[in-house]
């Protein structure tokens, strides 16, 4: 099996100017330094990226953007090119529910913006994840499944080594009431890897990052970590508060 180094990425979503921005990484960069063997991910509102790509400069902490726009440039009012990511960025996140939810993304979308990302040489952290109304339909599988072929139809087996995906059930994210770590290594075991492997080949299926995402904190974070295929976490509320995030990257670490 390829070995996968732990991820875990903060995805702050619209949440600190970039003064709080300054402070927040202030506070949690002695913690983040401290660990090793964890790969580190910010992925702060649009504003913060440049001004946290100096300060992150050479501190092995990666930047990641909440969106973009597949258009190369032009008449986009409001939008970012995958190329105005590239240059602070590393990463994207892509797909996330809210996007989904609150913007009407669909799959389509979803799938130009990975093909943008991964021409322009970005990582995409492609979201996947069912509603609590499909979950108790019996419907995850078939949701998380259609939702990634969807979303990396027309990927290159090459380029797709670049993705990360993260598993965020709709009903855990910012509820407090995170799915089960067996639960879900029993989803990416029997869905992710296999849809993978269906699309790209079993060396992407083995060597793809597979975060899960949904009420992650510095208390659960070593029990997902814990799991054979969950890599790592994508957090949202906790990485909004120094120790909690620092705690989760800790947690990571016994990976
Ligand atoms: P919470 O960690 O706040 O549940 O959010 C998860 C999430 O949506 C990360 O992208």
């Amino acid at each position: 099996m390829m070995a996968r180094p732990p991820l875990v990425a903060g995805n702050w979503k619209m949440n600190k100017t970039v003064a709080g921005a300054l402070r927040l990484v202030e506070e949690m960069l002695p913690g983040l330094q401290a660990v090793g063997g964890v790969e580190k991910l910010l992925c702060p509102p649009a504003p913060a990226l440049m001004p946290l790509s100096a300060i992150l400069d050479g501190k092995n902490i990666g930047l990641g953007a909440q969106n973009l726009y597949w258009e190369k440039e032009g008449a986009y009012t409001g939008e970012l090119s995958a190329a105005m990511v590239k240059e602070f960025c590393q990463y994207v996140i892509l797909g996330h529910s809210e996007r989904r939810a609150i913007f009407n993304e669909s799959d389509a979308d979803i799938q130009r913006k990975v093909q943008a990302a991964l021409a322009a040489g970005l990582r995409p952290v492609l979201c996947v994840g069912e509603t609590l109304e499909q979950n108790e339909a019996g419907r995850a599988a078939e949701i998380v499944s259609s939702q990634l072929r969807a979303a990396l139809e027309g990927a290159q087996v090459d380029s797709a080594e670049a993705l990360v995906i993260a598993y965020e059930p709709v009903w855990a994210i910012g509820t407090g009431k995170a799915a089960t770590p067996e639960a879900t290594n029993t989803l990416l075991r029997n869905v992710v890897r296999p849809t993978l492997a269906g699309l790209f080949g079993e060396h992407v299926a083995t060597s793809v990052r597979v975060l899960y995402g949904g009420s992650v904190n510095a208390a659960n974070g070593a029990s997902f970590f814990a799991e054979t295929e969950i890599d790592g976490a994508l957090v949202g509320g906790a990485s909004l508060k120094a120790q909690e995030f620092v705690g989760i990257v800790q947690a990571a670490q016994q990976k």
